[in-house]
């Protein structure tokens, strides 16, 4: 039988439901916990969460959990658990850590009793004598200690999950690619409905528009740390790409247009599509927002405009935010989808949104302003 492990989506702060969706669709259970979702999944779960999930940011296993209040409990504690059955003799294990209410608040010297006890653990189990040679693979180990229980794990991804790495270019203020994901999975956007982002900047949203209109696996061309380890074996690897190259479906027509004021913004998103492999499934166009012509019915309109604080000043803003208003007036079959930290988002634009939804754009607090079309 495959061997089970635990393992943790981390997931950024308001969007856990939407990672524990991604999840369950994969066909695991989970629990979801603040910035977290938890799952007892087959080792072959790995690369299939690493390949395919949009809005996660790293997938890591739980090693283990318990309570220490003193440094004593850490090292015990940490040596108690089984860190030979995931990493060889030659893993290499670097530890970080954090502290958030708890009797342990030294992260430096929590981080040198966990990679100490860990140590010394691999070398009781894998027989070395002398110092660990670390000189494989790598093994990420994070000490997360909350209100005195200390949380071990080992990262599975490397470099962070949003890193799909098809953005070679980017603007000022770009979305993370796991957050354009979620706020498209959040709308009920169908790959034959019409889809424009009218402020779209370095493409994020129109990409990962057609990475999901054609269900396009988002980590398909990137590594991950985790595909050097003996822990799972390369068939597991190659099964997950195989059933990612099968579901994608490439004869999926597409109806997404990116537009930008800038026109050196569409310059920089035609060349990101291009990279992903998606020249021409989006249509790119220089044009304000004032100008956008709409001609299809029951669309959707998903965009991160400037907000005021970062690119431009309060009056601008809110004459953008009236231009859109102004436009969608003429187009009630559309559904429009707005993120954005200005606070009078819904005065600029003419209308109170049906739904809002408080979101963290990196440490931006935002709110996702949501207008249901009537659908004709
Ligand atoms: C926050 S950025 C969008 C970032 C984008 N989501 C990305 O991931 O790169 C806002 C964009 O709105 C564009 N913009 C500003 N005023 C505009 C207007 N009146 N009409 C259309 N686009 C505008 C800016 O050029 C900028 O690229």
């Amino acid at each position: 039988m495959m061997r089970t492990v635990t393992l943790i989506a981390t997931a950024a702060m308001g969007l856990e439901s939407v990672v524990a969706n991604e999840v369950r669709n994969l066909g695991y259970e989970v629990e979801v916990d603040n910035g977290k979702v938890i799952f007892d999944a087959p080792i072959s779960a790995i690369p299939r969460c690493n390949l395919w999930l949009r809005t996660a940011d790293r997938v890591k296993i739980l090693v283990g959990e318990f309570q220490a209040t003193t440094f004593d409990e850490l090292f015990e504690g940490t040596k108690h658990l089984p860190w030979e059955e995931y990493i060889p003799e030659d893993g290499q294990f670097p530890v970080s850590g954090k502290s958030v209410k708890s009797e342990l608040h030294s992260v430096p010297d929590c981080q040198k009793i966990v990679k100490k006890s860990i140590a010394e653990k691999l070398k009781l189990k894998h027989g070395v004598v002398y110092k660990m040679p670390e000189t494989g693979a790598i093994y990420k180990i994070e000490v997360s200690i909350l209100k005195d229980i200390a949380t071990l794990t080992i990262d599975t991804s490397g470099t962070g999950l949003h890193k799909r790495g098809y953005r070679v270019g980017q603007g000022e203020a770009p979305l993370k690619e796991t957050m354009a994901a979620a706020l498209i999975l959040l709308t009920n956007w169908k790959p034959d409905d019409p889809f424009i982002d009218p402020f779209c900047g370095s493409g994020t949203i129109p990409i990962e528009a057609a990475l999901i209109g054609q269900n396009i696996a988002p980590g398909f061309n990137r590594d991950f740390v985790s595909e050097e380890w003996p822990l799972i074996k390369k068939k597991h690897w190659e099964k997950a790409f195989e059933e990612a190259e099968d579901q994608a479906n490439y004869d999926q027509k597409l109806f997404i247009t990116g537009s930008d004021i800038d026109h050196k913004m569409i310059n920089i998103a035609e060349n990101n599509a291009i990279e992903a492999g998606l020249g021409d499934l989006v249509t790119w166009k220089q044009m304000q927002v004032n100008d956008l012509s709409i001609k299809a019915n029951n669309g959707y309109i998903v965009g991160n405009p400037p907000y005021g604080q970062r690119l431009s000043d309060k009056e601008s803003v809110e004459e953008i935010y009236r231009g859109l208003g102004k436009v969608m007036e003429q187009h009630p079959s559309w559904s429009v989808y707005i993120l954005t930290a200005y606070e009078e988002f819904e005065k600029a634009y003419g209308k109170n949104a049906t739904k809002k939804r408080k979101l963290f754009n990196g440490f931006i607090q935002t709110n996702y302003y949501q207008y249901f079309g009537e659908r004709s």
